[in-house]
């Protein structure tokens, strides 16, 4: 007998009863989920941002900048603490390794939060919420949010960038 032989078994008997409705079950499941995708992001809670646009990073950069110039009421740690526009618009820059200005809003209040990366894709995890989002240089996400609680949020990088990945943070603080 050579080695490679056909086993013998059921190897080559047409799928039974038992798999196919396994199957069917899987695929209905699949479908769902996709269908669920869509319909979650015009009726859930927690939406990704679909708003979003091409810009060059060193633009993105140039407009963080005149942003935490306008808006600087203070710094932890060097890092500039700034908060919103009067139109409630604020810059969060990712680069290796940290986020700025460090953000302070106020609670109930909406702010759009223009988010991009100076260089390497990064990703801001808002905790303790537990609320992800992708950083990419040469786009910028629009993630429009209102504070619901008080208190200091931490922002960790979720995507592996470099050496410096696991001491990438940023701060949100929200005030009454
Ligand atoms: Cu930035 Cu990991």
């Amino acid at each position: 007998m050579s080695a490679l032989s056909v086993p013998n078994t059921r190897y080559l008997e047409r799928v039974g009863r038992d798999e196919r409705v396994w199957l069917l079950f899987a695929i209905v499941w699949c479908l769902f989920l996709f269908v669920i995708m869509y319909v979650w992001q015009f009726f859930g809670s927690q939406r990704t941002p679909i708003e979003s646009y091409r810009i060059e990073p060193s633009e993105f950069r140039t407009l963080t900048q005149e942003y935490v110039a306008g808006h600087q009421v203070g710094d932890v740690n060097g890092v500039p603490v700034t908060v919103p526009t009067e139109q409630g618009e604020a810059f969060l820059a990712a680069r290796a390794f940290a986020f700025e200005p460090v953000l302070q809003l106020r609670r109930g209040e909406s702010v759009r939060i223009y988010l991009s990366s100076y260089d390497y894709q990064h990703g801001m995890s808002i905790q303790p919420l537990n609320l992800n989002f992708q950083v990419l240089p040469g786009y910028v996400y629009v993630v429009n949010l209102t504070p619901t609680s008080t208190g200091e949020f931490g922002i960790v990088c979720n995507e592996y960038c470099g050496l410096g990945h696991h001491v990438m943070s940023g701060r949100i603080i929200v005030t009454d």
